[in-house]
Parts: C-alpha cells; structure tokens; sequence
C-alpha cells in the first residue's frame, strides 16, 4: 500500500491558504524550530520554485528586507515587492554571479530546499542530494555574514554524517529536523545550521 498522497491534509490547508506549495508549511515548522528569520534580513532561497518558501520568507523579513530566490525552474510572478527571482542552474557560475548581483551584499539566512531528479535509486539519490547540500554550502559561504544561518534539505543515507562533519567547520551548531509536514515515507530531512564562521577549530590536545 502507498503512502504517498499528494493531496494530503498540508496540500489542501497550502491550496486554501494561498501557498504556492505545500512546502510552505515545513519552512514555518522549522523556523518555529530554531529561529531563522528577522526582519530587514536579507535571504536567498536556493530551488526556490514554486515559490511557497518565498511567500513565507517574504513576510517574516518584511518590506524591508529582501528574499532572492534561485531556480532552475521558471517561478510565476509572485507581485512580492521584496522578493527577486533569478531562472537558472546553482551549478552554473554565470547564475551565481547574477545571484551576488541581486543580493547586492551579505545575506543572514540562505536556505536550500533543493533537491535532485529522482533516479528512484535510493544510495545515487541520497548521493546527489548530498552533492546539492555541498553546493548551497559553497555558496553560504560566499554569502553569508558571520553568525550567519543555513537550513537546507538533504535525503537522508551513508553519506549524512561526513556532510555534517564538513559543515561543521563552517557553523557553530548543526541540527537535523524532520517537519511533520514531510510527507510519510520521506527521506528527507533538514540541517540547520546557526552561527556561520564562529566554529570552534578543534584543537589538539596536548
Ligand atoms: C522541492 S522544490 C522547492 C520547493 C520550494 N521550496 C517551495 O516552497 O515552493 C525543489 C526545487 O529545487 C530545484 N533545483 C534542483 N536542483 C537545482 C539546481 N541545481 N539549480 C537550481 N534549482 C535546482 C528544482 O528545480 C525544484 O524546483
């Protein structure tokens, strides 16, 4: 029997709540979670399509702050003054660069909700989710300011572990968190990164 219903009770409360995406619903969760957003922030929402992420970030930065989103996927209009989208590929350096351009300075929050095309091979899956993860990571990197956060969404598998050792480096504190409006049977689940550039290097022991 599946357990997959794509219009589940997240779907529908999405549809008449305006939500471009029942994904909308996990951002909220999350941020619920551990406190992502403020106001004037900037953001950039990395596999932003539909849209659902922006609409939720929009609000909670204000019309002061400013969300750019990244797709590879073109986004309807979302008439959000606050809110840029850019059509192309994370992997693409052309795409980064006008990505810089649009944010036109540091970011405070950078979120990846991006994830692979599905072979339906769990280990290559994971493996590109991964891969995608390491990406939205470089860019953080690049983007955010120190203290800055991070919350991306990885599927879960081998190599999740090596992953968070990695980010590690970059972010004083790593949490996995698996929404309960993640459909059942996901793999996915979500790191969120806090305090961007003040890791403490593990020193040896003498
Ligand atoms: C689950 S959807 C995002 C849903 C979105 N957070 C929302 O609330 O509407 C994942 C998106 O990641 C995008 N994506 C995957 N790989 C990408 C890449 N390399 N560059 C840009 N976008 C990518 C896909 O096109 C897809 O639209």
């Amino acid at each position: 029997m599946s357990t997959y219903n794509r219009k589940d009770s997240y779907y529908k409360k999405a549809k008449a709540a305006g939500y471009r995406s029942r994904a909308a619903y996990k951002l909220l969760e999350l941020t619920k979670r551990e406190k992502l957003f403020a106001k004037q922030m900037k953001v950039l929402d990395l596999g932003c399509a539909p849209g659902g992420w922006l609409q939720v970030a929009a609000k909670l930065v204000g019309p002061k702050g400013l969300v750019v989103g990244i797709d590879r996927l073109e986004v309807q209009a979302l008439d959000l003054a606050n809110v840029k989208v850019i059509q192309g590929d994370i992997t693409d350096s052309n795409t980064r660069e006008s990505l810089t351009k649009a944010l036109g300075g540091k970011a405070g929050l950078v979120l990846s909700d991006m994830a692979p095309d599905t072979s339906g091979v769990g280990f290559a899956d994971h493996h590109q989710s991964v891969q995608l993860v390491r990406m939205a990571v470089q860019i953080g990197a690049q983007t955010l300011v120190p203290g800055g956060k991070f919350c991306a969404k990885v599927f879960e598998g081998a190599e999740l572990n090596e992953l968070i050792s990695e980010i590690k480096k970059d972010f004083k504190k790593v949490r996995r968190v698996k929404p309960k409006a993640t459909r059942k049977g996901s793999r996915e689940l979500y790191l969120i990164c806090t305090g961007f550039g003040l890791a403490q290097p593990n020193l040896p022991h003498y």
